[in-house]
């Protein structure tokens, strides 16, 4: 029972006395779900102030840039743990045993590879096809294939869906670029780390060995932890509504996929290092600055600024260590990380970013180690969709376990009033 209170009183109408509920941490919540029933709407394009659901899986400070996973810090998860007992953390709510590791790790591995059949889907789409629509197809065409997985009111099926999205996500990810590419897909290999065998599937070709480089294989298993989950953000709200409805999970992270893909949300680290190539140079600064700030002009400093974040997002600042060992590890100078610290500390001491609590967040130096790494920005969005899976898996999981209401908001309307018809066409 909630011993809070909030009053809304209604022109003409009686007060009424709304609970309000406390979380473990962060804001209270008004509770407004009776007002529905007094016919009563709250107005919130854009959800700026609305919590859409009760979750235990990730916390966000913005204020204070802290962002947790099942309550562990993302910097000590960054750099202690890896991205598949993160996975187990953010599924299952607790740290694996080593025996439970071993045995969610055995699993995902025995299950990269994925139906034979589905190559031949690749080659319905054109060569050139963005990897990210490519990618959201064949997503949603594994509901063709896995069959045994798609009765999402059988927690089983739910678990089975779970380890085919984690395990096979990689698998489709390296396929959309060997297909751009006109290379060979490359199988799964069982006998390398996630990363790796994700780096693997990207980069090696039938012709000859391909080794994984290990610092890069720290760095993209630490890219996806970065990157594994951040509580209600667009694209898992929109797994959340696909999944209300009761949609088998193949087609909600098709839709989480697709949500994703915009530039003010997973389209931003492909968007900030075309912007940083545009740039080109730190004398070409003040000019981008001044088209960031003018209200006529549509240019956004892309990987700049947060809904949430009103301080340094965290994941930018473990981005940026890991920017910086990649570029020594391979012995390469980017000028495009030069131009992308100058614009951080001129924009950081800009009135105009200050007052707007404009930060740079996780996409702003992801970009640049991928690029580093060898990987197209086209690829950027895909490998975000690929870490974030396990976030939005867990997310339609804690829905289904907390009993779907299927999400139907309601609206402010603003068109005509009743008009009759009668037809101005030809007869
Ligand atoms: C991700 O939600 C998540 O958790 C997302 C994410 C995740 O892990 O899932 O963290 C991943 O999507 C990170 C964000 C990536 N997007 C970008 O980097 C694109 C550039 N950023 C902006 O488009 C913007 O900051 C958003 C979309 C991220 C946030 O937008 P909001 O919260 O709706 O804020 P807003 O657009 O209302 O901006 C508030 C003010 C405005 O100015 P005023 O009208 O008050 O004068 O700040 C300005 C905006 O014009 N502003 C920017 C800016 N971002 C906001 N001005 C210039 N450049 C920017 N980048």
């Amino acid at each position: 029972m909630a011993d809070k209170k909030a009053t809304i009183t209604c022109p003409g109408e009686t007060a009424v006395e709304l609970d309000v509920l406390q979380g473990t941490l962060g804001q209270d919540v008004i509770d407004i779900r009776s007002l529905g029933s007094k016919g009563v709407f709250t107005f919130d394009p854009g959800f700026t102030s609305t919590a859409s659901c009760e979750s235990k899986i990730t916390f966000i400070d913005g204020d204070e840039g802290i962002l947790l996973h099942r309550g562990y810090p993302i910097d000590q998860l960054a750099t202690s743990s890896s991205y598949l007992e993160v996975s187990y953390i953010l599924l299952y709510g607790e740290k694996p045993t080593q025996k439970e590791f071993e045995e969610f790790k055995t699993t995902v591995t025995r299950h990269t590879m994925i139906h034979e059949q589905i190559t031949r889907l690749f080659h319905g789409f054109r060569r050139d096809s963005h990897p990210m629509a490519v990618l959201c197809g064949v997503t949603g065409a594994l509901a063709a294939f896995y069959h045994d997985s798609l009765d999402v009111n059988n927690p089983r099926h739910r678990e089975i869906a779970a380890f085919r999205l984690l395990s096979k996500m990689p698998t489709v990810a390296a396929m959309c670029y060997k297909y751009a590419l006109g290379q060979p897909f490359i199988y799964p290999r069982n006998d390398l780390s996630y990363a790796g065998n994700f780096l693997h599937m990207m980069f090696a070709t039938p012709c000859e060995e391909y080794v994984v480089n290990p610092v890069l294989e720290r760095a993209m298993d630490r890219i996806l932890i970065l990157h594994a989950d951040h509580e209600q953000n667009a694209s898992t709200s929109t797994v959340r509504t696909a999944g209300s409805s009761g949609a088998n999970p193949f087609a909600c992270i098709a839709a989480g996929i697709a949500s994703l893909w915009g530039p003010a949300h997973g389209g931003a680290n492909e968007a900030c290092l075309k912007m940083l190539e545009e740039i080109n140079h730190k004398e070409h600064i003040p000019e981008f600055l001044r088209r960031a700030k003018d209200k006529n002009d549509s240019f956004r400093l892309m990987g700049f600024g947060h809904r949430v974040y009103k301080n340094y997002d965290p994941r930018a600042t473990v981005m940026r260590e890991t920017c910086h060992e990649v570029l020594q590890e391979l012995g390469m100078k980017d000028d495009l990380l030069e131009v992308a610290m100058e614009l951080e500390h001129i924009a950081l001491h800009d009135p105009y970013f200050i007052e707007r609590k404009l930060y740079p967040n996780v996409d702003f130096y992801s970009g640049i180690i991928l690029k580093a790494m060898g990987i197209p920005s086209s690829m950027f969005t895909v490998i975000f969709a690929m870490a974030r899976t396990v976030g939005w898996i867990a997310h339609w999981n804690e829905m289904h376990d907390d009993g779907i209401k299927i999400a139907r908001p309601r609206q402010l309307y603003t068109g005509y009033a009743q008009r009759d018809f009668t037809s101005d066409l030809a007869k």
